[in-house]
């Protein structure tokens, strides 16, 4: 298990791979039972499951053979204007395999024949988006285009983006979403995301070729998103692999309104955006071809909120007063959703300069009401777990959590305590399943209850700085704090009963407080002895 004092982050070990290696959580299974050599259990899965995963696999092994044979077509007599067309891009053989391009011959049907005489079912291949059905034929999907297989995280061809070579509609033609792909999940390039370490940023760029390009001139961690628009679920599988993201759409107007809405995707998940202004109106691969990676790599990111600052100039004549007005109102919308305090003067400073405001104003119009379309809504904060409830515990309290701990931690045996000793609620539930012989991280992996969870990990990351051998006169100290505990509680009740209790009743209850009263001073007099 893990735990952080400082922001209360805690989980199990497979929690803190599926962090650490950015990993969901069937490969952190995986990564851990590997490295431990374990073997994994057969899942028992409905059988509905199991005949869902039978036509995922058969999907992806039918496009991996796809894009063999794609790539390999590249390297034949049919693929020989592919090819040409892929160096005429300035892509080398090296960036070819490393993507695996391919080309899809100009006939009708060849690789639907092609895999049909593997002994692919006609209709498993309709379903993977490789064929199509037309009055009882079925043809090939992709036709003479350059082939881009979409490679998952995990290396499975999940579908293929086809370039026409020529003009004429449509430019890209997708792999529609199958059993097996879904395009707002998934990113172009995530397996080479995957591979490199240390990114200081996710590069994301509007196109198939944007990444390639970039990628052969050795710029690291471009991905791109499969012909729709950033979805949170992309947004969240880029911010596995770097600590930001940065946009590097197209320079021409589509691309720069595109940008704001990616933002506002990131921003709404707190992640940290900046923003490759293109100059020139170029692409990212048309820009790296034009000037080389240097100078791509000169353009110097701007932060999200720089960005929208620069967005909303545009179109204003700042000469005017009436344009100096509404670029500070505009800016003063943005300037109210940025968090960090020093980020917000280094805006206002400039501000000031570029409308002639005092510092005051501003900060005024920040505070304002929103103006009716406010150019950018601050994206509401992620919630933060409330503070780890630390009151200050009870001796009693204490001494059940370092009794759990022992127990947690397998320094004292389940013969030694009965779960009818803790007080009843999270503490008793707990050493009920440690006493049932439950792992604590089982435990833990399985509670949805948040304040169950975080009595959990504060027992369990207990340091319990015990030796072994002294692990049992511990426990048997904690388990007198605990009667103790329990004594005064029920002390102080019996008393509370005193005063409507009447004859034998009340002389019931006076003979169990005196009982009480002995019992707690002998387990004063033992503790001294
Ligand atoms: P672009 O039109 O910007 O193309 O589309 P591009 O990436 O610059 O490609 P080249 O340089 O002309 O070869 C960007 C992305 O939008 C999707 C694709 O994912 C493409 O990479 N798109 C574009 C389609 O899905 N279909 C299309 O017809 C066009
Ligand atoms: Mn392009």
């Amino acid at each position: 298990m893990y735990y952080c004092f400082g922001c209360k982050a805690g989980g199990t070990v497979i929690q803190f791979v599926m962090e650490a290696e950015h990993m969901d959580f069937g490969e952190a299974v995986r990564y851990l039972a590997d490295k431990v050599h374990m073997p994994l259990p057969k899942q028992v899965d409905a059988a509905r499951e199991a005949q869902e995963r039978s036509r995922r696999e058969t999907i992806l092994a039918l496009n991996r053979k796809a894009a063999l044979w794609f790539h390999e077509r590249l390297y034949a007599p049919e693929g020989a204007r592919a090819l040409a067309y892929l160096h005429g891009r300035g892509l080398d053989d090296a960036a070819i395999r490393m993507f695996g391009l391919g080309a899809a011959p100009a006939g009708w049907d060849a690789l639907t024949r092609r895999l049909t005489e593997e002994g692919a079912e006609p209709q498993a291949l309709v379903a993977a988006g490789l064929s199509v059905e037309k009055g009882g034929k079925r043809f090939d999907m992709f036709r003479d285009r350059v082939m881009f297989p979409i490679v998952s995280a995990h290396g499975a061809v999940l579908g293929f983006g086809g370039r026409m070579m020529g003009d004429g509609q449509p430019k890209y033609l997708n792999t529609a979403d199958t059993p097996a792909f879904n395009k707002r999940l998934n990113v172009y390039a995530a397996n080479l995301l995957r591979k490199s370490r240390g990114l200081r940023r996710v590069l994301l760029v509007e196109g198939y070729m944007d990444v390639v390009s970039l990628t052969r001139h050795g710029v690291e961690g471009a991905a791109a998103t499969l012909g729709t628009a950033l979805t949170p679920d992309q947004a969240r599988l880029l911010k596995r692999y770097a600590p930001e993201v940065w946009v590097a759409y197209d320079g021409d107007d589509a691309g720069q309104n595109a940008i704001l809405k990616a933002l506002d995707v990131l921003a709404s998940l707190d992640i940290p955006a900046r923003v490759l202004v293109i100059p020139d109106g170029m692409d990212p691969d048309e820009f790296i071809r034009a000037r080389g990676r240097e100078a791509f790599e000169a353009i110097a990111p701007l932060s999200a909120p720089l960005y929208r600052m620069q967005r909303a100039r545009s179109g204003l004549d700042l000469s005017t007063e009436d344009g100096r007005a509404q670029y500070a109102i505009a800016c003063a919308a943005i300037l109210r959703g940025v968090r960090q305090p020093v980020e917000v003067e280094n805006l206002l400073k400039r501000l000031m300069v570029e409308t002639g405001y005092s510092r005051d104003v501003l900060v005024r119009q920040m505070g304002a009401a929103a103006p009716e379309k406010p150019a950018y809504t601050p994206p509401p904060r992620r919630e933060k777990l409330p503070e780890a409830q630390t009151p200050l515990l009870s001796d009693a309290l204490k001494a059940e959590r370092t009794l759990l701990a022992l127990l947690s931690a397998g320094l004292i045996g389940a013969e030694t305590v009965d779960a009818a000793s803790f007080s009843p609620g999270p503490s008793r539930q707990i050493a009920e399943a440690l006493l049932r012989g439950e792992r604590p991280a089982a435990l833990l992996e399985r509670c949805e209850d948040e304040d169950m969870r975080r009595t959990m990990l504060a027992v369990f990351s207990e340091d319990t700085r015990v030796r072994e051998d002294e692990a049992l006169r511990v426990a048997a100290d904690c388990l007198e704090q605990m009667r103790r505990g329990w004594i005064e509680e029920r002390i102080r009740t019996l008393t509370a009963d005193l005063s409507n209790a009447q004859g034998h009743d009340k002389l019931m209850i006076l003979q169990e407080i005196k009982a009480l009263g002995d019992e707690k001073s002998r387990l004063r007099t033992g503790r001294k002895e």
